[in-house]
């Protein structure tokens, strides 16, 4: 079902735009400034260096899918905004950002939850990337690389939030406890992301299959991730480098 909904998205330069302005919105979630204060926080220089890097992977992300969006030469405004995915999650985690930029928060936590949100992300975006291919494969390509720069970004989350833990047990209670709150936030996030996409008809589809995804909407279903993830990012953007 996943597959149908975001080709059916992916079909139009409407649809293309909403979502890869949905991309846009999850790089530059940070308007409080997180990475800025991880990069302040991180003594360590190896690490700090990888937070340093990490900070300016997810700026050059969210400017590469914003001239993805661009491309589709729509009308950015007349074009729902999609709900974020970064916004449920800091509300599952009753305020985390706003807590941890306050001080309130350790850096074991901070990377955590970004462990969780990158894995969610080398999940998720390949089949975003797959949905493209067919109808935009320039953007196609930049949301495989961008997965790949992802793959990493889990890396760089483990290995500092391992070194800034307490102790084993309070990384792998916290890893326990934001896992479940991010599942939360994504079950909530997928229901309004689909109800928004339906309700302003960008989904390329008859009226009785509109009809269908309206009726999901109502039963407050959501396309889901087969539970196997079998999208593998292809050979060449791995190898590809940015510019
Ligand atoms: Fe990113
Ligand atoms: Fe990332």
């Amino acid at each position: 079902m996943l597959r149908r909904f975001l080709d059916r998205l992916a079909a139009t330069p409407r649809g293309r735009a909403f979502l890869l302005q949905f991309l846009v919105g999850a790089e530059e979630a940070d308007e409080i400034g997180v990475f800025d204060q991880l990069v302040a926080r991180i003594d360590d220089p190896q690490l700090n260096k990888l937070a340093f890097k990490h900070r300016a992977d997810e700026e050059r992300h969210a400017a590469l899918f914003k001239a993805c969006v661009a491309r589709q030469g729509v009308d950015v405004a007349s074009l729902p905004v999609a709900p974020s995915v970064i916004a449920f999650i800091d509300e599952e985690l009753r305020g985390f950002g706003a807590k941890f930029v306050a001080g309130k928060r350790s850096v074991m936590e901070a990377y955590v939850l970004l462990q969780v949100i990158e894995e969610r992300g080398v999940a998720q975006y390949p089949w975003f990337a797959a949905a493209l291919e067919r109808y935009d494969p320039a953007s196609a390509s930049v949301v495989w690389q961008v997965a790949r720069d992802e793959e990493n970004h889990v890396r760089y989350a483990k290995a500092i939030s391992r070194r800034y833990a307490r102790s084993s047990y309070a990384l792998d209670a916290t890893l326990q406890e934001f896992r479940a709150a991010e599942e939360r936030a994504i079950e909530r996030h997928g229901r309004a992301f689909l109800a928004c996409a339906v309700d302003a008809r960008l989904l390329d589809v008859g009226r009785a299959e509109q009809l269908g995804w309206q009726l999901l909407v109502m039963l407050g279903g959501r396309p889901r991730l087969p539970a196997v993830n079998g999208l593998a990012i292809p050979a060449e953007a791995r190898a590809a480098s940015f510019t």
